[in-house]
């Protein structure tokens, strides 16, 4: 079945020679077709162009008209933690009479927290929390998301969110990788033993999630007051025996050497990035990791600004990603942290749009297949209201403005996803 959507204002980043990422002063850049078709055939993109070069179509297809309205890739979101059990914004009122992340950490908060939670709620029950989350990012424009592990911290609560996140990656129409994230928090029964979990971590819990085939990637939180940089380099060495690749917390809370020690083991991603000098920038210059940047965290917690901008005109690409959770950003609306990127970061619209699609993209290795609008990459794409221009898309930040929904070249009502 082929969907035709015609008499487009603007078709947003296109691409004839696809990339895998975009860096630098590329950044700058976005291919778009104004007054433009696009033809979707089962799942796959087929043909795009100008209007006045659109083919005919033989057979049966449904044609949309979206004049004044633009077309967009769907957003990629290649950090969020979607998968937890209820919420903390008791916390959150912590946090506004002065508490610090750390300080809330150190009392048995934050991912304690809901690590206790967690383990006290069945596979069902959690599949269920998650659900209306998956079908909010979709009603927000995301077509590929990133889910990690890291509220168990005991095996069968790892296991059981990599379950659900596996149980989501059947049943909705996103597409969706899985991270195994162990090592996020110390659980409080290995209080002061932090070598003695890490051991579990690796010999314990992951031989089994690679049994299960549950995870694609492996994360860690290696961090000021959380894992150190020699217990990230033996998490990271055995997931390697397992071929998971990994993308690591990193650079939140100070110069961790997180940067360096994802880099020695060619993370895919390397996220969070609030302490970056120019040492962690040579070290990302030489490298095939996607620096990510995280602008909700950073806002809901108060932190400093990653140097972005620096990063960029230094040569670097940047990816941008919701970290949807339940402590530091809830909230997984790509939209919104594209307006965050702009505002806080200096990001340009074009910027802002490659940093949200292709490069968080290669930031969960499918921007081969997803990203941009290419010729047989997935049909992911969304149609916006009437907009007068890509910079309307940030500028207007608290504003709805995605009309249709087309996931896997299947319109999706927005109705659906109350
Ligand atoms: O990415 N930094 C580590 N982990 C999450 C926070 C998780 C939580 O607080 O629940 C993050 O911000
Ligand atoms: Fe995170």
């Amino acid at each position: 079945m082929r969907i035709l959507i015609k008499n487009i204002k603007k078709l947003v980043q296109t691409e004839n020679k696809p990339k895998l990422k975009v860096s630098g002063k590329a950044m700058a850049k976005i291919g778009s077709i104004e007054n433009a078709y696009l033809i979707l055939k089962d799942d796959l993109i087929e043909d795009f162009g100008k209007m006045k070069n659109m083919p005919e179509i033989e057979g049966n297809y449904k044609s949309i008209d979206a004049s004044e309205k633009m077309v967009f890739p769907s957003y990629c979101d290649s950090h969020t933690h979607l998968v937890y059990a209820g919420s903390r914004e008791i916390e959150y009122n912590d946090k506004i009479k002065g508490l610090s992340y750390e300080e809330i950490a150190k009392r048995g908060g934050g991912i304690l927290n809901s690590a206790k939670l967690l383990n006290k709620t069945s596979e069902d029950e959690l599949y269920e929390q998650a659900l209306p989350r998956i079908n909010e990012i979709i009603s927000q424009g995301t077509g590929a998301v990133e889910i990690k592990s890291g509220y168990g911290l005991t095996l069968e609560g790892e296991l059981k969110m990599l379950r659900v996140i596996k149980r989501l990656k059947e049943t909705t129409p996103l597409i969706i990788k899985s991270t195994f994230l162990g090592a996020h928090a110390v659980p409080s029964e290995y209080k002061g033993k932090q070598s003695e979990y890490v051991d579990f971590v690796i010999n314990e819990i992951l031989p089994k999630v690679a049994e299960e085939k549950l995870a694609d990637f492996i994360d860690v939180f290696c961090d000021k007051g959380f894992f150190t940089v020699d217990e990230t380099d033996k998490i990271l060495t055995a997931g390697a025996k397992y071929g998971l690749r990994p993308k690591i917390h990193a650079n939140e809370l100070d110069y961790s050497g997180g940067i360096q020690i994802g880099v020695k083991h060619n993370a895919l991603s390397v996220d969070h990035l609030e302490y970056v000098g120019d040492e962690e920038i040579k070290v990302l210059k030489n490298s095939e990791t996607m620096p990510t940047i995280l602008p909700g965290a950073a806002f809901f917690l108060n932190m400093p600004y990653s140097p972005a901008r620096k990063m960029i005109d230094a040569g670097l690409p940047i990816a941008v990603a919701s970290d949807f959770n339940p402590g530091s950003s809830p909230s997984g609306n790509m939209k919104l942290m594209g307006s965050f990127a702009s505002v806080n970061y200096k990001l340009t619209a074009e910027e802002v749009i490659n940093a949200t699609t292709i490069n968080t993209a290669y930031a969960m290795n499918i921007s081969k297949i997803t990203g941009s609008i290419a010729k047989g990459k997935k049909a992911n794409v969304f149609i916006t209201k009437e907009i007068p221009s890509i910079e309307y898309m940030s500028y207007a930040y608290g504003s709805d403005l995605i009309d249709t929904i087309i996931l896997g070249g299947e319109i999706i009502r927005k109705s659906e996803c109350e």
